[in-house]
Protein backbone atom coordinates (compact mmCIF):
# COMPACT_ATOMS: atom_id res chain seq x y z
CA UNK A 1 0.00 0.00 0.00
CA UNK A 2 1.45 3.34 -0.79
CA UNK A 3 0.83 6.09 1.67
CA UNK A 4 1.37 9.67 1.86
CA UNK A 5 3.46 11.27 4.45
CA UNK A 6 2.68 9.94 8.24
CA UNK A 7 2.80 12.09 10.97
CA UNK A 8 2.54 10.97 14.14
CA UNK A 9 1.26 13.48 16.77
CA UNK A 10 0.72 12.43 20.48
CA UNK A 11 1.01 13.37 24.39
CA UNK A 12 4.82 13.28 25.58
CA UNK A 13 5.66 9.70 25.78
CA UNK A 14 3.39 8.26 24.18
CA UNK A 15 5.75 6.40 21.74
CA UNK A 16 5.83 8.51 18.48
CA UNK A 17 9.74 8.39 17.84
CA UNK A 18 9.75 4.38 18.76
CA UNK A 19 6.52 3.88 16.85
CA UNK A 20 7.76 5.77 13.76
CA UNK A 21 11.07 3.61 13.66
CA UNK A 22 9.01 0.28 13.45
CA UNK A 23 6.33 2.08 10.48
CA UNK A 24 9.24 3.74 8.94
CA UNK A 25 11.08 -0.08 8.71
CA UNK A 26 7.77 -2.13 7.91
CA UNK A 27 6.77 1.15 5.04
CA UNK A 28 10.38 1.76 3.98
CA UNK A 29 9.72 5.26 4.35
CA UNK A 30 12.97 7.14 5.86
CA UNK A 31 11.56 8.70 9.26
CA UNK A 32 12.34 12.37 10.42
CA UNK A 33 11.97 13.21 14.17
CA UNK A 34 11.40 16.85 14.66
CA UNK A 35 12.75 16.86 17.86
CA UNK A 36 15.55 15.87 16.70
CA UNK A 37 15.81 18.09 13.60
CA UNK A 38 15.09 21.04 16.26
CA UNK A 39 18.50 19.77 18.20
CA UNK A 40 20.51 19.54 15.24
CA UNK A 41 19.62 23.11 13.58
CA UNK A 42 20.09 24.80 17.09
CA UNK A 43 23.18 23.22 18.31
CA UNK A 44 21.66 22.74 21.56
CA UNK A 45 19.43 20.26 23.67
CA UNK A 46 15.53 21.02 24.12
CA UNK A 47 16.00 22.62 27.57
CA UNK A 48 18.75 24.81 26.58
CA UNK A 49 16.48 26.01 23.84
CA UNK A 50 13.91 26.58 26.22
CA UNK A 51 15.75 28.20 28.64
CA UNK A 52 17.77 30.90 25.98
CA UNK A 53 13.88 31.56 23.73
CA UNK A 54 11.63 30.34 25.73
CA UNK A 55 8.65 28.43 24.54
CA UNK A 56 7.90 30.75 21.68
CA UNK A 57 11.37 30.38 20.27
CA UNK A 58 11.15 26.50 20.44
CA UNK A 59 7.57 26.49 18.67
CA UNK A 60 8.87 28.62 16.29
CA UNK A 61 11.58 25.93 15.91
CA UNK A 62 9.22 23.45 15.60
CA UNK A 63 7.00 24.77 12.84
CA UNK A 64 10.17 25.34 10.63
CA UNK A 65 10.76 21.86 11.21
CA UNK A 66 7.78 20.71 10.58
CA UNK A 67 7.65 23.02 7.07
CA UNK A 68 10.68 21.33 6.08
CA UNK A 69 9.48 17.57 6.69
CA UNK A 70 6.71 18.06 5.09
CA UNK A 71 8.34 19.17 1.79
CA UNK A 72 8.89 15.18 0.95
CA UNK A 73 6.47 12.56 -0.06
CA UNK A 74 6.51 9.26 2.21
CA UNK A 75 8.56 9.87 5.46
CA UNK A 76 7.25 9.15 8.50
CA UNK A 77 7.33 12.35 10.87
CA UNK A 78 7.44 11.96 14.46
CA UNK A 79 6.64 15.14 15.95
CA UNK A 80 6.66 16.64 19.74
CA UNK A 81 3.95 16.37 21.91
CA UNK A 82 3.17 19.89 21.99
CA UNK A 83 3.14 20.30 17.72
CA UNK A 84 -1.17 21.04 18.15
CA UNK A 85 -0.02 24.25 19.68
CA UNK A 86 1.39 24.81 16.05
CA UNK A 87 -1.98 25.04 14.47
CA UNK A 88 -1.01 26.16 10.82
CA UNK A 89 2.05 23.32 11.05
CA UNK A 90 -0.06 20.57 12.44
CA UNK A 91 -2.88 21.47 9.39
CA UNK A 92 0.39 21.75 7.01
CA UNK A 93 1.41 18.74 8.03
CA UNK A 94 -2.58 17.32 7.82
CA UNK A 95 -2.56 18.52 4.05
CA UNK A 96 0.50 17.29 2.96
CA UNK A 97 -0.37 13.36 4.08
CA UNK A 98 -2.33 11.42 7.43
CA UNK A 99 -1.85 12.24 10.49
CA UNK A 100 -2.39 9.65 12.93
CA UNK A 101 -2.87 10.38 17.25
CA UNK A 102 -1.10 7.80 19.24
CA UNK A 103 -3.72 7.89 22.69
CA UNK A 104 -2.70 6.12 25.79
CA UNK A 105 -4.43 6.99 29.08
CA UNK A 106 -2.92 9.45 31.27
CA UNK A 107 -1.32 7.19 34.26
CA UNK A 108 1.06 5.06 31.42
CA UNK A 109 1.97 8.25 30.20
CA UNK A 110 3.09 10.06 34.10
CA UNK A 111 5.01 6.93 34.35
CA UNK A 112 6.64 6.83 31.37
CA UNK A 113 7.73 10.59 31.67
CA UNK A 114 9.14 9.95 35.16
CA UNK A 115 10.93 6.98 33.97
CA UNK A 116 12.46 8.84 31.25
CA UNK A 117 13.91 11.29 33.72
CA UNK A 118 14.49 15.34 32.89
CA UNK A 119 14.86 17.07 29.44
CA UNK A 120 11.59 18.29 28.63
CA UNK A 121 10.56 21.47 29.98
CA UNK A 122 7.28 21.77 30.11
CA UNK A 123 6.96 18.96 32.83
CA UNK A 124 10.61 20.20 34.23
CA UNK A 125 9.97 23.12 34.92
CA UNK A 126 6.40 22.91 36.39
CA UNK A 127 7.13 20.50 38.99
CA UNK A 128 9.30 20.57 42.11
CA UNK A 129 10.95 17.20 41.73
CA UNK A 130 10.13 14.46 39.17
CA UNK A 131 7.58 12.27 41.12
CA UNK A 132 4.90 9.84 40.14
CA UNK A 133 2.17 12.69 42.16
CA UNK A 134 3.69 15.77 40.45
CA UNK A 135 4.19 14.32 36.95
CA UNK A 136 0.86 12.76 36.91
CA UNK A 137 -0.78 16.47 38.48
CA UNK A 138 1.01 18.06 35.27
CA UNK A 139 0.31 15.26 32.48
CA UNK A 140 -3.39 15.82 33.61
CA UNK A 141 -3.07 19.70 33.38
CA UNK A 142 -1.67 19.52 29.94
CA UNK A 143 -3.84 16.98 28.90
CA UNK A 144 -6.84 19.53 29.74
CA UNK A 145 -5.54 22.23 27.40
CA UNK A 146 -4.41 19.44 24.54
CA UNK A 147 -7.29 17.12 24.22
CA UNK A 148 -9.38 19.06 22.24
CA UNK A 149 -6.48 20.29 20.08
CA UNK A 150 -5.62 16.41 19.46
CA UNK A 151 -9.06 16.02 18.59
CA UNK A 152 -9.60 18.82 16.46
CA UNK A 153 -6.47 18.03 14.49
CA UNK A 154 -8.53 15.54 12.24
CA UNK A 155 -6.05 12.35 12.82
CA UNK A 156 -6.58 8.70 12.66
CA UNK A 157 -6.79 8.25 16.56
CA UNK A 158 -5.38 4.55 17.76
CA UNK A 159 -5.93 3.26 21.19
CA UNK A 160 -2.30 2.28 21.96
CA UNK A 161 -2.88 1.02 25.77
CA UNK A 162 -0.56 -2.11 26.57
CA UNK A 163 0.77 -2.81 23.41
CA UNK A 164 4.51 -3.10 22.97
CA UNK A 165 6.05 -1.09 20.13
CA UNK A 166 5.88 -3.91 17.60
CA UNK A 167 1.66 -4.31 18.28
CA UNK A 168 1.22 -0.47 18.18
CA UNK A 169 2.61 -0.48 15.13
CA UNK A 170 0.62 -3.40 13.41
CA UNK A 171 -2.33 -1.71 14.87
CA UNK A 172 -1.32 1.49 13.03
CA UNK A 173 -0.84 -0.34 9.76
CA UNK A 174 -4.34 -2.15 10.25
CA UNK A 175 -6.72 1.02 10.76
CA UNK A 176 -4.93 2.86 8.26
CA UNK A 177 -5.96 -0.18 6.07
CA UNK A 178 -9.18 -0.16 7.15
CA UNK A 179 -9.31 3.42 6.33
CA UNK A 180 -8.24 2.69 2.87
CA UNK A 181 -10.88 0.03 1.86
CA UNK A 182 -13.80 1.95 3.29
C1 LIG B 1 7.02 18.87 24.12
C2 LIG B 1 7.31 17.56 23.82
C3 LIG B 1 8.66 17.10 23.53
C4 LIG B 1 9.50 18.24 22.93
C5 LIG B 1 9.45 19.43 23.84
C6 LIG B 1 8.03 19.95 24.05
C7 LIG B 1 5.62 19.23 24.46
O1 LIG B 1 8.63 16.00 22.59
O2 LIG B 1 9.04 18.58 21.65
O3 LIG B 1 10.06 19.09 25.06
O4 LIG B 1 5.31 20.43 24.55
O5 LIG B 1 4.79 18.29 24.61
P1 LIG B 1 8.15 14.49 23.02
O6 LIG B 1 6.67 14.46 22.81
O7 LIG B 1 8.88 13.66 22.03
O8 LIG B 1 8.57 14.27 24.42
Amino acid sequence: MDYPNLALIGFMASGKSTIGAALAARLEYPLIDLDQRIVEAAGCAIPSIFAAEGEVGFRAREAAAAYEAAAEPRWIIACGGGIVHNAAALAHLAARGRVVWLRLGEEVLARRIVADGPGRPVIDDHVEALTLTAVRRRVRELLDQRRPLYEAAGGLAVDLDGLDVPAAAEAILARLAAEACS
